[in-house]
């Protein structure tokens, strides 16, 4: 299965501090911002993937992860000329893709708990499409998926005014190639972009949609406003200070999936060494987990 990381949109509701700067590569407590949902693509096993930024953000997106081989994976990346909607990831990643099963996940997107990686595994052969349903506060924000009582999906809903459950569609998407088509088939909707419930939309029409809901002991949490960017970080900081493991750590996943050697994750381990960030991979190669 291959991967794709949407990164690229104006964050205009970080604006001042993303006027200049893309929102994926700001921090997220101790690293940045897009190491969250591309280690949730490493740990589903893909190691194939498409990163999707601005222009303007390319460049230092490159300087960042580079083509991936220091992960034992492979980065490629493409330009979005403008923020057309998520569902432009398929189009733009179509030769990318090329016919195969892809997972696409928001840069600005962060999971976290136990089952995360099995949840991801389990859904890298989709016939048709998986996506997920998770109980939030405030559904109206994000694409929401409505339940019969035996759990069929009745509505899938962008943005709704009056939402009809709780349960919002999270960032991360599974399909198949089909993807790509019915991408390219869509309408702008009012707001102007093509949307990704239209795909998930047309997956349900013709049968082949499976939500899955997300357990409660899965943290999802999304990046995109000053007090959700600071929660993430408290909510990162909290768990990485009492547990000294590290949540997103590309490198970490890198390593004990088999990616890279002992010898490639002390080459990781020294360019960072003075943050403590190096420090605590060299402790992963002493402890030998
Ligand atoms: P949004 O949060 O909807 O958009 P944004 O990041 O531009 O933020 P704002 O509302 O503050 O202006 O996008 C969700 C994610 O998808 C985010 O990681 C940016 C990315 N994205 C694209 O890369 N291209 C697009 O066309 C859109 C709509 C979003």
């Amino acid at each position: 299965m291959k991967g794709i990381i949407l990164a690229g949109g104006h964050g205009t509701r970080l604006y001042p501090i993303t006027m200049a700067i893309s929102k994926q590569l700001m921090p997220i407590y101790d690293k940045p911002m897009i190491y969250y949902p591309l280690s949730v693509l490493l740990q589903a096993g893909i190691r194939e993937v498409l990163i999707i930024t601005t222009p303007r953000d390319q460049e230092a997106f490159q300087g960042l992860l580079g083509n991936g081989s220091d992960y034992g994976c492979s980065f490629q990346y493409v330009a979005q000329e403008a923020p057309r909607g998520l569902a432009e990831a398929f189009i733009l990643g179509e030769s990318f893709i090329n016919g195969e099963k892809v997972c696409m996940i928001l840069g600005d997107n962060i999971f976290y708990g136990d089952s995360v990686e099995k949840m991801a595994r389990q859904s890298t052969d989709p016939d048709g499409g998986i996506i997920f349903a998770y109980q939030v506060a405030d559904p109206d924000r994000y694409g929401v998926v409505e339940f019969a009582e035996d759990g069929q999906v009745l509505s899938i809903e962008e943005k709704p005014q009056k939402p009809r459950s709780n349960y919002a569609i999270p960032g991360i998407y599974f399909y198949d190639h089909e993807a790509v088509e019915i991408a390219k088939s869509l309408q702008p909707s009012p707001r102007g972009e093509i949307e990704i419930t239209d795909i998930s939309r047309e997956y349900l029409r013709r049968g082949k949609l499976q939500v899955k809901v997300l357990d409660r002991g899965v943290a999802w949490l999304d990046t995109g406003t000053f007090d959700s960017m600071m929660r993430a970080s408290t909510f990162v900081e909290a768990i990485e200070q009492r547990q000294g493991i590290k949540i997103g750590c590309i490198e970490e996943v890198a390593w004990r999936k088999g990616y890279i050697d002992d010898a490639g994750l002390r080459r990781l381990a020294e360019r960072t060494l003075k943050s403590g960030y190096g420090e605590y991979l060299l402790g992963l190669l002493e402890r030998g987990a």
